[in-house]
């Protein structure tokens, strides 16, 4: 089953918020409630938002009683800016949400046939994210041998993309490959998408693995346990700098003081060229009550009063980075030159 799709004029989302407790698919008629389900992260991960945002455009378009195409097209750009405002650091969302828009923008016919080409075209991203992951999968799991052990962070699989996933992803196809590998899956706080949800993920796959927490990470890159890191990206800069889960710097750090191989696997939907480096990255900063409201043995760990601050992203430079796994190919540093011939498709 795909995280996010369109069936009987609705879409449907895996709620990643219960999981690995409970499985449920939610569905939603109105774009206002998707912006709400990005934002509350009943569907998260780059690729899976921009594909949830693309659908909630076609929503829009059947919410919206005009029937002129001007009218329609003055409701889509409404609704295109509600959606983008829901989550900040991924570029997957407004690329997607743009992409839609121009194709509205292509049809002239009338309001009913840019409603079926919004849809349309909100199905085609859906479909080219699978098809994409996998491919990046193949170039990305060319880098692992067999006996690997991988340090992975966040949740990159299925669930943060239409189906397949982008690192993640590329240990499936590894692991199919018939290659041997064992992961270590950063726990991922405060959201634990790692405890929760890779590690949910891979138990389906038979994928052997084991939860760390996320400060346990160096002491494995020290020994000499880990051959390789693969994470996802958020968004990242033309210089290959990569906004990833909170977390990936002191990874990418640890990895790089200990020689290990630290590779982002990117769809080109993630690379923003506009942007020159990462400082740029706008960076979400979250509800402080999902770091306080941790519970240690049935107990609230915070003190009552206690204040937090909850970063969601954070960029790790391109120094850190040994190669950038996208659909095109792998690009090597100088990221400035490699990363804009595969995101034009210039291998
Ligand atoms: O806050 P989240 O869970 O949406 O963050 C997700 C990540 O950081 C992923 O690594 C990223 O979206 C790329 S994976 C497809």
């Amino acid at each position: 089953m795909r995280t996010v799709f369109w069936e009987n004029n609705e879409l449907k989302m895996i709620d990643q918020r219960i999981l690995p407790g409970r499985f449920e698919v939610l569905s939603y008629r109105g774009h206002k409630d998707v912006a709400h389900a990005i934002t509350d992260m009943v569907v998260r991960g780059a690729p899976a938002i921009g594909a949830a945002a693309a659908f909630g455009l076609a929503l829009a378009g059947f919410e919206s009683a005009s029937s002129s195409t001007s009218g329609l097209l003055a409701d889509l750009g409404a609704a295109s800016a509600t959606l983008k405002a829901a989550r900040p650091t991924a570029v997957n969302l407004a690329w997607a949400l743009d992409r839609v828009m121009r194709t509205a923008y292509s049809v002239n016919s009338s309001a009913d046939d840019m409603r079926a080409a919004v849809l349309n075209e909100a199905q085609k991203l859906a479909d080219e994210d699978v098809e994409i992951n996998k491919r990046m999968a193949e170039h990305g799991a060319a880098l692992i041998n067999d006996g690997d052990t991988i340090i992975h962070h966040c949740n990159t699989g299925a669930l943060a993309t239409v189906d397949w996933g982008t690192a993640l992803g590329v240990i499936r196809t590894a692991h199919e490959q018939g290659k041997k590998i064992h992961v270590l899956v950063d726990e991922t706080r405060p959201r634990l998408q790692g405890a929760r949800l890779t590690a949910w993920e891979l138990e389906q796959y038979g994928i052997p693995y084991e939860i760390i927490s996320d400060n346990t990470a160096g002491y494995f890159l020290k020994a000499g346990k880990v051959q390789k890191c693969f994470v996802g990206s958020d968004r990242t800069a033309a210089n290959g700098d990569v906004a990833n889960k909170i977390g990936t710097y002191m990874l990418a750090l640890a990895a790089f003081d200990n020689g290990v191989p630290f590779y982002p696997v990117v769809p080109t939907s993630t690379v923003d060229l506009s942007l020159a480096h990462g400082n740029l990255i706008p960076i979400e900063e979250r509800n402080p009550q999902e770091v306080l409201g941790l519970e240690f043995e049935g107990q609230r760990v915070a003190p009552k009063n206690a204040k937090a601050r909850n970063i969601a992203f954070d960029v790790t430079p391109n120094r850190l980075v040994t190669g950038i796994v996208t659909e095109n190919g792998v690009a090597y540093p100088p990221f400035e030159a490699s990363l804009k011939k595969l995101v034009e498709n210039k291998p």
